[in-house]
């Protein structure tokens, strides 16, 4: 049997996070945990009151993000991640609630370690970014 291609190559990211069905069911695990665990309140306060598009969009974002389709692009069209956070203040503390948040959901997907661990390293460099641009 031939080895899994490494995270990052090609799709092989999209695809080892479930792709689309299995990145929409850790975005879903992640609002979920931000609506309900009040360590994320902050974040929380900052989204609107109905999740259903926030959710929509991260998941598909993330598809692309992870070398499948482009499938955010197709729908809502072009962005960068610091310019759609451009009106949100977001300091050491928004950053770190939000990955916390992101590492939970993480936890509750059936996903290996390693996994799990890569998709955290990767996530910090865009939330660390998106904290230079709009702390
Ligand atoms: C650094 C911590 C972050 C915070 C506090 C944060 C917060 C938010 C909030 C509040 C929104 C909704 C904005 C609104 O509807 O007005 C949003 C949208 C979004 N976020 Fe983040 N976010 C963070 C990091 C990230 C990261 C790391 C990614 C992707 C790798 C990401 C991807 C997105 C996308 C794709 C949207 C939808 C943009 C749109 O409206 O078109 N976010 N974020």
């Amino acid at each position: 049997m031939s080895e899994a291609p490494a995270y990052g190559s090609g799709d092989a990211t999209f695809q080892a996070a479930g792709g689309e069905a299995g990145i929409r069911a850790l975005v879903n695990t992640f609002y979920d945990i931000m609506d309900t665990d009040t360590r994320f309140a902050t974040i929380r306060r900052m989204h609107p009151e109905q999740l259903d598009v926030s959710r929509d969009k991260l998941a598909l974002f993330l598809c692309g993000w992870m070398g499948g389709p482009r499938l955010f692009r197709e729908k809502y069209g072009a962005i960068t991640i610091p310019g759609v956070h451009a009106h949100l203040s977001v300091t050491a503390n928004e950053r770190d609630q939000w990955l916390a948040c992101m590492a939970a959901a993480l936890e509750q997907q059936a996903y290996p370690d390693s996994l799990v661990r890569y998709l955290l390293e990767q996530l910090a460099v865009p939330a660390e970014r998106i904290r230079q641009v709009n702390a």
